[in-house]
């Protein structure tokens, strides 16, 4: 789609998706970036500091096309976000562990959402972004299970495995909105939130019976699900 066809509401919720997209890479940037004082070996090291990397470079992508598609700079509008929604920080080796599999995979959840998007621009960043993503997948959600199976983190792993759960199916943004129909409606989007949140419970289902945590229960954590996800384990 060329920029005169463009509605004004098309236009508006592209903007809305690139804000949103830059502010979750900057915010994982940082947040990666203030763990590394908890990551005990070199060897998480590296991968932590590479993937802290590659977190500020989507930032970039993001930042560059945006600035492309609006002729202004996205970076005002992130840093006053993050000054009023900060993202929290991981205050242990095993709280970054468990945010790393938590909020960047519901983040990779959410790009593929975006992978066939109707704006070729977004769709050509969103699809190198989604490439690097897998590459951040596994280690995250293998610390988490192999620090639970010590037994050492019995009284702190529930809590924790609440807070970045939350995180991560905020990702999705709020089921049912006009929002959300109008993107899928223009193609800007494949489907409804409801659907990806079940994607990722899926996804994480395994590791969460590994860890021998259970799912909280939305409503007690405020989070908004659409009715009939299957929680099961
Ligand atoms: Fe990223
Ligand atoms: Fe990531």
């Amino acid at each position: 789609m060329q920029k005169p066809e463009m509605t004004p509401e098309y236009r508006k919720t592209l903007v809305q998706m690139m804000e949103s997209q830059a502010y979750r890479e900057l915010a994982a940037a940082q947040m990666f970036g203030y763990g590394l004082q908890f990551i005990p070996e070199i060897k998480n090291l590296k991968f932590m500091t590479w993937h802290i990397t590659e977190e500020m470079e989507h930032y970039q992508d993001v930042a560059k096309m945006y600035e492309s598609f609006t002729g202004t700079s996205v970076e005002p509008v992130v840093n006053k976000r993050l000054r009023e929604k900060p993202i929290a920080f991981a205050q242990s080796w095993f709280e970054l562990a468990m945010a790393q599999f938590l909020y960047d995979r519901g983040g990779f959840w959410q790009l593929q959402e975006y992978e066939n998007c109707s704006f070729e621009p977004y769709r050509t960043v969103i699809q190198k972004i989604i490439k690097e993503e897998r590459g951040h997948q596994d280690l995250g959600m293998q610390m988490v299970v192999d620090l639970c199976k010590t037994g050492g983190f019995e009284a702190e792993k529930q809590p924790l495995f609440d807070k970045w759960f939350k995180q991560g199916m905020l990702s999705f943004g709020r089921p049912n909105t006009d929002g959300n129909k109008y993107a899928i409606s223009v193609g800007l989007k494949k489907r409804d939130s409801g659907a990806v949140m079940q994607d990722f419970l899926n996804d994480i289902k395994p590791a969460v019976k590994a860890c021998k945590v259970r799912f909280p229960d939305p409503k007690a954590i405020g989070l908004e699900c659409p009715p009939g996800l299957d929680w099961s384990l």
